[in-house]
């Protein structure tokens, strides 16, 4: 049966720790990677970011989506439910069901920009099928790219198609289709990528992009960067919102908690750094701003795929591949609204897709105008650290930043302190040492980098 049909009755659990890697992977590579890593990294002055980024991947990403896998295996349930009947057996507080909540809440806001940016991806096949791009100069690449951001109708319409694909699978409730797809489809979108960080190896500044990835500059580093590099952690690896407690509830007994999550974080990084290698070369061969904000894939990738041989099929590949890793993730955002709704509301699956699904469509009209006619206003600009933050720019914030980390120190507090010891330790059945680390990181450490990092931008 599919990985995530709504009924328990139809659970089976995953062939395979392979089936896991697959679905989850599908989850956490996407638009975080391709799209916003590098953007953040440019916008945030490189080296020093990224390390900062991979710590947090390292310190607190792994141990908490360990800890999210976890939950959900010995739950066997949905997000909810699943803390519920932990709740019971483990005699807890029954306001840990709240952790599924956040993630409900975070899921619906996400989606809504995240299928406007699927959306772009959307556009772009067509403008590199039609050759559009080949031989362009760096400032005709980039008024492609103004030309679609000023058009709300196109926007919509390119939205629309991408919501659509996502709301097609939640509301058929298979997803079986859709995993063996991603055992090809991902591998294409990793060897895609080696083949951009080759041309940009031969024909971009390379060695500048590496020294600006990897070198670290700690003058350039804030702690609003800090927070960034914190809350993308989370982000790009489908964390604080119960995805991978759903996923979780899926792996059979006998499959390594620790070694799928490190599995999972790796491709992911993986893939964010490609992305990185890949576009950055380009920026500095062209002089082009590694600080341009969202656009930068966009105003990057199609420039090379304009020069190089055969760029047009290139580029077609590239953009369906993103709108294929953006659709999977896409898929499990909006998938923990519907199961709630089935659970909560006792509404049929098709009926809950298209209602939560057609609200965030509408959020998504938000955050399409921040882009062209809203996009001087700030809402909330009379906060100093919201200044000039449009309703776009404030969904991507109070999601990556504030929501998801908080879910995710919500379930390390429940780990590192709450559920009975014995019952983890059966659940990840790690060797003595390995299980105190994790233990200890997610008892102390996590708690409180969450913390620091939090007081410190509010200060
Ligand atoms: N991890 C996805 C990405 O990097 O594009 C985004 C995402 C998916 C975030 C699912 C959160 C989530 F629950
Ligand atoms: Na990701």
């Amino acid at each position: 049966s599919g990985a995530l049909e709504g009924s328990n009755a139809k659970r089976g659990l995953w062939s395979s720790r392979l089936a896991f890697i697959l679905a989850a992977t599908g989850s956490a590579v996407g638009l975080g990677n391709i799209w916003k890593f590098p953007y953040i990294t440019g916008e945030n002055g490189g080296g020093a970011f990224v390390l900062v980024y991979l710590a947090c991947i390292a310190v607190v990403g792994i141990p908490i989506m360990m800890a999210e896998v976890m939950i959900g295996r010995r739950g066997g349930r949905s997000p909810v439910n699943s803390l519920r009947l932990i709740a019971e057996r483990d005699r807890l507080h029954p306001a840990w069901k709240l952790v599924g909540a956040v993630g409900v809440l975070a899921g619906f806001l996400i989606l809504s920009f995240y299928s406007v940016i699927g959306g772009w991806a959307v556009s772009y096949v067509g403008t590199a099928a039609s050759g559009q791009l080949a031989g362009q100069s760096a400032d005709a690449i980039g008024a492609i790219f103004s030309g679609l951001l000023s058009d709300p109708g196109t926007l919509l319409m390119w939205h629309t198609v991408f919501m659509a694909l996502v709301m097609v699978v939640v509301a058929k409730g298979v997803r079986s289709g859709l995993e063996r797809a991603v055992s090809i489809l991902m591998p294409g979108l990793f060897i895609l990528l080696l083949v951009m960080v080759g041309y940009a190896m031969t024909s971009g500044s390379f060695g500048q992009a590496v020294s600006f990835l990897f070198e670290p500059d700690f003058s350039k580093l804030t702690t609003s960067g800090i927070l960034v590099a914190l809350g993308h952690a989370f982000f790009t690896l489908s964390l604080g919102m119960a995805v991978m407690m759903a996923y979780g509830s899926y792996l059979p007994k006998n499959i390594s908690i620790a070694k799928t999550s490190i599995t999972v974080s790796v491709i992911d990084t993986g893939v964010a750094l490609l992305a990185g290698l890949a576009i950055f070369p380009i920026v500095f061969a062209n002089g082009l701003e590694p600080g341009a904000g969202p656009g930068l894939i966009f105003q990057t990738l199609p420039l090379a795929f304009g020069q190089m041989p055969m760029g047009s099929l290139f580029g077609t590949l590239f953009f369906v591949l993103l709108i294929f890793a953006a659709w999977t993730s896409g898929i499990s955002l909006l998938e923990p609204i519907v199961e709630w709704l089935e659970e909560q509301k006792g509404m049929n699956r098709v009926v809950s897709t298209l209602g939560a699904g057609t609200v965030c469509w509408a959020l998504g009209i938000a955050s399409i105008l921040s882009l062209n006619l809203w996009s001087d206003v700030a809402p909330l600009g009379f906060i100093p650290m919201l200044e000039g933050k449009t309703i776009f720019d404030l969904l991507d914030f109070f999601t990556a930043n504030i929501l998801l980390p908080l879910g995710g120190l919500l379930v390390a507090l429940l780990a590192g302190w709450v559920m009975s010891r014995q019952a983890m330790e059966n659940e990840l059945s790690l060797s003595a040492p390995a299980f105190t680390l994790w233990f200890v990181t997610l008892r102390y450490i996590t708690p409180v980098a969450v913390a620091v990092v939090f007081i410190y931008n509010l200060m």
